[in-house]
Order: C-alpha cells, then sequence, then structure tokens
C-alpha cells in the first residue's frame, strides 16, 4: 500500500488484516493471534457497555489512516460496531535514550526491563482501566444530545477510547505474556461505578449524567488524560512512549470538544440574557426561564470536575511517583525540555501543605514530588480554555468571571483530602462546609433545572436552546450535514 517505511515503523495503517495495525502485527503470529482471541470480547463489552441506542446509526467518524500529524485521519458515516479500532504507534525516534531517572542516558528499553515488571504493569493497566471507563460514563447521553454535531463528537470520542484500550491492551499482551492476557480480560470485566467490580479511580466511577457533564468531562478529565499521556510518552519503555504520542493526537479533540462545547453553551447563555436585557449574572430564575444555563451553575459544574479529576493525579507526596520516575518509567510533563538534571538527587518542590490548621508551602524532596508537579502543571494547563470562556463573556458585556477552584477545594485525596478548603481557600469547619456547600458544587435543585432542560435535538443542522451552534463543521461540512443517520 506504499507505505513509507522505516524498520518497524509504518506511517499507513494496514486494513487488510482483521486488526488495523501499523506495527506489522501479521509478523508476530503468536500476538496476532492472542488479540484475535481478545477482540471479540472487546466487541462484546462495546455492544453492553457503548453509546446505548445507537449501535446501528451511520456516524460520520473520523479513523486513523496513518501516523503522519498531518492528514492522518479519513471520515466517512460508520456503524460503532464496525469501527476499525486498531493498533497504531507513534514512529520510533532513532537513538532515543531514557530521558529521566537512574538510568538517564541510557538506550531506551524495547522490552520490559525486568526489575520494573510488576510497576511498569500497574501504570499501563490504570491508564488503560480510565478508557473503556469513560465509554461506560457517557453510554446514555446519545439520547439526549443537544445536536447531530454534537452527537457525533460524542461518539467519536467513545470510538477513540475504545482505541486507546485497544493501545494499552496490546502492550500488554505483547510484552507480558500470561498476566498481560488477564490483565486484558480484566479490563473488559471490570464497570465503571459497579459495586463489586468498579474501575480503579475514583473519577472514573462518577456519573457523567448531562451534557455539561460531559463537556465539563471532556476539558477538565480528558486533560487529565492528556497530562498522564503526556508524561507516559516520555517513558524508557520505548512501546509505551510510542503509543501514548499517538493517542495523544487523538486526544486533542477530545479537549476541543470540551472546550467548544462549554464555550457555545456560555454564548447560548449570554445572547440569551442580552436579548432578554438581563444584565445580572446571578438573576439565576430568569435567566433559566429562557432555557439556558446560567453562569453561577456553570461556575458549580466546573468546581466539581476540576476537583474530582484533581483527585487523579494521587498523593502530592508520593513513593509511587518518585520510584516510577527514578526507575525511568515515567516522567515530568515536557521532561525533555526541561533543565535540571533530570535526576532529581538534591531538588526541593515547593507543595502546600495543611499545618496546625493553616495552609503553608514547605519545600519537599522533588522527587517525592512528582505527583505534586504534574497536578501543578495541570492546573497551568486549564487555565487557557478558561480564559477563552472568559473572553465571551467579557465580550458579551457580562460581568462575571469564571475561576479555578483553590487546590484544596473538595478533595478527597492528598493533602487537603482530610480537610474542608472553600474555592476561596479558606479552611472551614465540616458545619461550615455542609451550610454552604450547594454554592460551590451543584446542589439537586441544580441537577433537577439541568436534567430536565436536556431535551434532545436531532434535527440535521438544529440545536437546543442552550447552547450556539459551532462556527465550522467537522471535516468543513455544512451546517445542515447529517453527521448521525438513524438506523
Ligand atoms: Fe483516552
Ligand atoms: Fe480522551
Amino acid at each position: 500500500m506504499g507505505a513509507i517505511e522505516q524498520k518497524d515503523v509504518v506511517f499507513e495503517v494496514n486494513y487488510e488484516d482483521r486488526i488495523p495495525n501499523n506495527i506489522n502485527l501479521s509478523e508476530d503470529k503468536q500476538l496476532q493471534r492472542a488479540l484475535e482471541a481478545w477482540q471479540p470480547n472487546y466487541l462484546d463489552w462495546w455492544r453492553d457497555m457503548g453509546p446505548e441506542g445507537f449501535q446501528e446509526a451511520d456516524v460520520y467518524l473520523r479513523t486513523a489512516v496513518g501516523v503522519d500529524p498531518d492528514g492522518w485521519a479519513v471520515f466517512d458515516h460508520v456503524k460503532m460496531p464496525d469501527y476499525r479500532w486498531g493498533i497504531l504507534l507513534a514512529p520510533k525516534e532513532e537513538g532515543r535514550t531514557i530521558p529521566c531517572g537512574k538510568h538517564k542516558g541510557e538506550p531506551a528499553w524495547q522490552e520490559v526491563p525486568g526489575e520494573y515488571r510488576a510497576l511498569l504493569r500497574r501504570l499501563i493497566v490504570v491508564q488503560a482501566d480510565t478508557e473503556p471507563a469513560s465509554v461506560e460514563q457517557q453510554r446514555y447521553l446519545g439520547k439526549t444530545a443537544p445536536s447531530q454535531y454534537d452527537m457525533r463528537n460524542l461518539f467519536q470520542v467513545n470510538v477513540e477510547e475504545g482505541r486507546h484500550l485497544w493501545a494499552m491492551v496490546y502492550l500488554l499482551v505483547k510484552y507480558f505474556g500470561r498476566d498481560g492476557r488477564e490483565e486484558a480480560q480484566m479490563l473488559l470485566e471490570r464497570r465503571s461505578a459497579d459495586e463489586d467490580k468498579p474501575r480503579i479511580l475514583g473519577a472514573f466511577n462518577e456519573e457523567t449524567p448531562d451534557w455539561l457533564s460531559f463537556f465539563m468531562f471532556t476539558y477538565f478529565t480528558d486533560r487529565d488524560g492528556k497530562m498522564q499521556l503526556a508524561a507516559l510518552a516520555q517513558s524508557g519503555f520505548d512501546p509505551l512512549s510510542r503509543s501514548c504520542r499517538f493517542m495523544l493526537m487523538e486526544e486533542a479533540h477530545h479537549l476541543f470538544v470540551g472546550e467548544t462545547g462549554v464555550g457555545r453553551t456560555i454564548e447560548a447563555t449570554c445572547a440569551a440574557m442580552n436579548k432578554a436585557g438581563i444584565t445580572d449574572p446571578y438573576d439565576i430564575e430568569a435567566i433559566r426561564k429562557l432555557g439556558v444555563v446560567d453562569l453561577p451553575t456553570l461556575q458549580k459544574k466546573a468546581n466539581f470536575h476540576m476537583s474530582v479529576t484533581r483527585d487523579l493525579f494521587g498523593s502530592e507526596i508520593s513513593t509511587n511517583g518518585a520510584n516510577a520516575f527514578t526507575a525511568g518509567l515515567k516522567g515530568r510533563y515536557e521532561e525533555t525540555k526541561l533543565e535540571d538534571d533530570h535526576q532529581l538527587h538534591d531538588d526541593t518542590y515547593p507543595v502546600m501543605q495543611v499545618e496546625d490548621g493553616t495552609l503553608v508551602i514547605n519545600e519537599v524532596p522533588a522527587l517525592s514530588a512528582i505527583n505534586s508537579r504534574l497536578l501543578d502543571d495541570y492546573i497551568a494547563d486549564c487555565q487557557g480554555g478558561i480564559n477563552r470562556w472568559n473572553k465571551i463573556i467579557e465580550k458579551a458585556g457580562i460581568d462575571f468571571t469564571l475561576q479555578q477552584p483553590h487546590k484544596g477545594f473538595n478533595r478527597k485525596i492528598g493533602e487537603f483530602g482530610e480537610y474542608h478548603i472553600t474555592p476561596e481557600g479558606e479552611l472551614v469547619s465540616e458545619t461550615q462546609w455542609q451550610q454552604n456547600k450547594d454554592n460551590w458544587l451543584p446542589s439537586a435543585a441544580d441537577y433537577e433545572f439541568i436534567h430536565q432542560l436536556m431535551q434532545p435535538c436531532a434535527e440535521a443542522g438544529q440545536y437546543a436552546s442552550w447552547i450556539a451552534p459551532p462556527r465550522v463543521g467537522i471535516n468543513q461540512q455544512p451546517g445542515d450535514f447529517e453527521y448521525v443517520k438513524l438506523g
């Protein structure tokens, strides 16, 4: 198929094989057989836990045809169960070395380093588990989609999270033998929010009950995915690095869906307020009557998603984090661009902690603060889209600013897990927390309002009242394009 080859790297994806791939899968019969044995179980899982009610719909999806960042995807109407999930690795960087930790400078591992086998497997399994979890969390959303365009974006995100599972399962099955195959099977058996077999991380057992949650999730929680993938892309274990580098290209679209989804919601709110002559963003009842989401409720939704996502970074001070870094299995965000010794023996990092009832910043050994640093990088990375949202509000002439809550707000894990901290960063008592939490997080009444607002709008080119149409269509399609043909 005219592929440009570079040793084991193929830039074009082979779609002749049962499992699409750019890794010359047919040359590794044992791996091919193992993955082909897993494939029907994966499809069973997709049919059970994938988007409910839309398995027969023709959806305008993009499929990866290459790993060249320009022009890597084609678009076509596809039934989701027929989506060609496959294994795609970014090209190998010749001469790549381990970027951090005690093996820094040694050639990157092409096989699993024996002494770190268990730790590496755990890192891969934890990442892998989030991928099907998000599909499960979002499986009912198709029914209340505010437009075909949005429905299509939801399904695109869903099939790509499925592909991310494939990316991780490939690593488990190829490099971890029998226990890798067992882990691959268990990934299809755990279920989001299941009492007996829940997903591994807390945020992935939360509900994604409505479209605001979906947009907040894709902006804030997929961004945790971006940060974790970016850190794993720095792994000394080269196959993991290459898998994650390709996943990051897909992840960019998920973040786009989140940012523009919230942005378009804000746009609709501001336009409706202006049209009705409402200037006070806290005139909540009047604003809600316009069929849009008031900005204070958006802030509360954002507070919720930011705080549960911050917990995904784990304890700020962590031996596991230190071990993974020192072993060279997981780097920091943009490790290769950082200017230090990449080993951090004598370095410190400022970590916020609670001491005698006040928040203080302590310099702690940098190695043990790897998670804390990635969390700080994440918080900084969140701000760009928030600034762009605020620009929309400002342009509409409304006096309101969306903000990130304090790092310690509503945390269950890490330094702040045992405390109650307000969005402004004030330590408060349990009683004060209980009295005020409905001002900071969505209340039952807020959920009720959002729930009744989420009426489907499935006509091509039409949009629900609470969300503005996008500026451009997917793949430049016109405004009335039929993104989802219901089967
Ligand atoms: Fe993902
Ligand atoms: Fe994602």
